[in-house]
Order: C-alpha cells, then sequence, then structure tokens
C-alpha cells in the first residue's frame, strides 16, 4: 500500500491531544503528543503509556528522573499546544508563561487544563525512535471544562502560522527517526 494511505490508516488511532511535563533540578519542559494511551482497566491503578522521540528535551529529563505528568487539554486551548509543541525546551523556557505549581513529586502541572495524571516511570521499551514509558499516575485531578481537544478540534483552530510549520515539522521528525527505526528482531526462543 502507499506509505500515504499507510499513514492516513494510522492517523485513525490518534488519541487526544496533550501536554506532558517534566522537570530535572529545576529545569522545568514540556511538550505536545496526540498518542497517550490507557494502559489499563483497574479505577484504582490509573496507568498510561506515553511515546517520545529521543532527541526531545522531554525525554532526556523522563528518562534521568522516571517522573512526568499528562494533562487532557480543554477544546479551547490550542495556545498551549501552540507554546510546546513546536519548538523545543532546548532553545526557550516553554512553561515560564504557562502558569503551574509542582505537584506531589515536583512534576510541573500546569494551573489551566481538563485532567491532569502526575505519573512515575514503571517501565520502558525502546521504539528505536521512541521510548514508550508506562506510567502510574500517583495523583490525579480534574481541571475544567466539558470537551477535551481531539487532534480534529485542534486541525480546525490551529493558527496559520503554526498550520504552516505543522507539516515541515512532521517531517523533520520522520528524517530524525528514519536512522533509528531497526530495531534488533526479538529471539524467538
Ligand atoms: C499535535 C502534536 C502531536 C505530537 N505528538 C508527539 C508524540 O506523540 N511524541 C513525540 O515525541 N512528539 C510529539 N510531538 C512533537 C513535540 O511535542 C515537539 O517536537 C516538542 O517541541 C518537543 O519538545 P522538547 O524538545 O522541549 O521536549 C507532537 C506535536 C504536536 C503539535
Amino acid at each position: 500500500m502507499d506509505p500515504g494511505q499507510v499513514y492516513d490508516l494510522l492517523r485513525n488511532l490518534t488519541t487526544p491531544v496533550v501536554a506532558i511535563t517534566c522537570a530535572r533540578s529545576g529545569r522545568k519542559n514540556g511538550m505536545i503528543s496526540d498518542g497517550v494511551i490507557r494502559a489499563g482497566i483497574l479505577p484504582d491503578v490509573p496507568r498510561l503509556v506515553v511515546q517520545i522521540h529521543k532527541w526531545h528535551l522531554t525525554h532526556e529529563i523522563i528518562a534521568e528522573t522516571g517522573r512526568f505528568a499528562v494533562h487532557l487539554l480543554r477544546r479551547g486551548q490550542i495556545d498551549v499546544v501552540t507554546r510546546l509543541g513546536f519548538v523545543s525546551g532546548r532553545e526557550r523556557d516553554k512553561l515560564a508563561l504557562l502558569p503551574h505549581h509542582p505537584g506531589a513529586g515536583g512534576t510541573p502541572i500546569l494551573d489551566d487544563c481538563y485532567a491532569w495524571f502526575d505519573c512515575t516511570v514503571l517501565n520502558r521499551m525502546d521504539a528505536g525512535f521512541a521510548t514508550f514509558f508506562l506510567g502510574q499516575a500517583v495523583d490525579v485531578g480534574r481541571g475544567t471544562g466539558d470537551e477535551v481537544l481531539e487532534p480534529q478540534h485542534l486541525r480546525d483552530a490551529l493558527p496559520p502560522e503554526y498550520r504552516a510549520l505543522y507539516q515541515p515539522n512532521l517531517e523533520a521528525a520522520r528524517a530524525l527517526a528514519r536512522p533509528l527505526a531497526e530495531l534488533p528482531h526479538p529471539s524467538r526462543t
């Protein structure tokens, strides 16, 4: 099948748009993801999986600290996406203008969101270009809003200057991912 068609099919598996935050020795950061999944059915054992590309500052911090927070965003929170999802924290302090407070383990929790999950890493899987971190929420909070930000809402509401950046950013990420895609075949024994 044509790779473009394959990606169109894969995009059906996209999840709500979330902000992922982390911190290391006072250095705070955040990024955007539309690939965070629920990883269990037990309400008293809230787990989720985030997939983070290895070249992101967020990856470096989570890999080292074993902590992150996931925030479901409200439908109107496009500004959070444009602040966190289009430039690396290596270039600027992206949380400077986003009000937040420290969670129990020091991870920044955004004051304004639909809901948040403050997590510790239980396990991790090397996916070549990314790491899948399995997190367990040690604290969960509900913010405000009636509807979470879905990818289609984002596509409809993204300002033109960011819309113009979306495809070039995706292509740049693909160029970084390509040489890291190979994984050793798992042993069958
Ligand atoms: C809608 C959207 C979804 C994204 N999903 C992911 C994702 O699932 N995993 C990932 O590693 N990066 C994802 N990104 C890219 C990062 O959010 C972005 O590159 C960010 O600037 C990385 O920041 P950092 O280097 O400060 O960690 C997404 C970006 C957008 C706009």
